[in-house]
């Protein structure tokens, strides 16, 4: 296939759509036409999240990734999220809508400096966050996300040594709940360390039936101030299965959308972050994805995830190693 310069440069397809088609309807006949699965992250834009066949959090999209008929997966998340994808489906195309999305977590582990990290922690097991590049994975001994993390690392014996990256916030938090003294990276997520806890202390003295729930990439004072902590996943759950009308949001705004719908009699008040004035937090580059994007993405099947075997062929091991530790823990 011929790519376009333009295409290169911009990182996705930057076709016009045409103006008399209808885009959902275009992008279902055309996802038909080519066997393709459209796999959504929870923070995608709602429309997005709404035309998917699959929505789900990193752990979700990794096992529906490796178990996957279709020819074609179309991952709308960030970079890392197609990555882990294509590792564990070589033989399958996989499309990302927009190539700049990117995570600032994933960007603060450089591989280079992660190796000197591993390399000065000879007698260490690498337990890495899934949200990191392939060349990461591929320096890691079991990767881990959110919904399985705890169960991973309750899987090693208690005296083994650790060490852990990306999220120094995620790591404190499991050190905290599995009485580990893993050894950190010091890496964060911008968009959940910029949750301002006074403005959620206000909002709580506004709204003090509600229940505070944090996902464990918030920094230290938000997690403790939280009712709930955990994954994507596990807070939609919690907001539908506990009682309470009434939940303060602390993670990406994109997951109210599934909460809501699940919840339609509940209220979900996003958690502000403390540098603007806008009310929720969003993630930049998850909210880069558009169905402009997705469309041009399947009819020119382009920008697609390479990653080259070597890396992959040690990156697979640390992710199986995760599904299978998930797989018996039930999740
Ligand atoms: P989850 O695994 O909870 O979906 O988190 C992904 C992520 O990028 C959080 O910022
Ligand atoms: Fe990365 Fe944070 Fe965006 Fe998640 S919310 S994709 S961790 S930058």
């Amino acid at each position: 296939m011929n790519i376009k310069d333009s295409w290169l440069k911009s990182g996705y397809v930057d076709e016009q759509v045409p103006t008399n088609i209808d885009i959902k309807k275009e992008i279902i006949r055309l996802k038909e036409e080519k066997d393709a699965i459209i796999m959504a992250h929870f923070y995608q834009k709602n429309e997005i999240q709404d035309i998917a066949d699959f929505v789900g959090d990193s752990l979700a999209l990794a096992q529906k990734a490796a178990k996957t008929d279709a020819k074609i997966i179309i991952l709308a998340g960030v970079h890392f999220m197609g990555e882990t994808a294509k590792i564990l489906s070589p033989d399958k195309k996989v499309l990302v809508p927009d190539l700049n999305a990117g995570c600032s977590l994933a960007d603060s582990c450089p591989p280079e400096e992660f190796q000197q990290f591993v390399n000065s922690h000879p007698d260490h097991t690498v337990l890495t966050y899934v949200n990191t590049t392939a060349d990461i994975k591929a320096l890691s001994d079991i990767v881990v996300t959110s919904t399985n993390a705890k169960n991973v690392v309750d899987s090693l014996p208690k005296d083994e040594k650790i060490i852990f990256g990306p999220d120094r916030n995620l790591g404190n938090y499991l050190n905290s709940i599995t009485g580990r003294e893993m050894v950190l990276w010091d890496g964060a997520c911008h968009v959940h360390e910029k949750f301002s806890v006074e403005k959620i202390v206000e909002l709580k003295k506004e709204h003090p039936d509600a229940l505070i729930l944090a996902h464990p990439e918030c920094k230290k004072p938000l997690l403790l101030l939280a009712d709930y902590v955990g994954s994507t996943a596990a807070l939609l759950n919690y907001s539908t299965s506990n009682e309470n009308k009434k939940f303060i949001v602390a993670t990406e705004s994109g997951i109210i959308h599934q909460m809501q719908k699940a919840n339609p009699d509940k209220e979900f008040i996003p958690a502000p972050p403390n540098d603007s004035t806008c009310a929720c937090n969003d993630c930049e580059y998850m909210k880069l994805n558009t169905l402009q994007k997705l469309y041009n993405c399947l009819k020119f099947e382009w920008p697609n995830i390479e990653v080259k075997e070597d890396i992959r062929v040690k990156a697979v091991k640390p992710i199986n190693r995760m599904l299978d530790i998930s797989k018996k823990a039930g999740l």
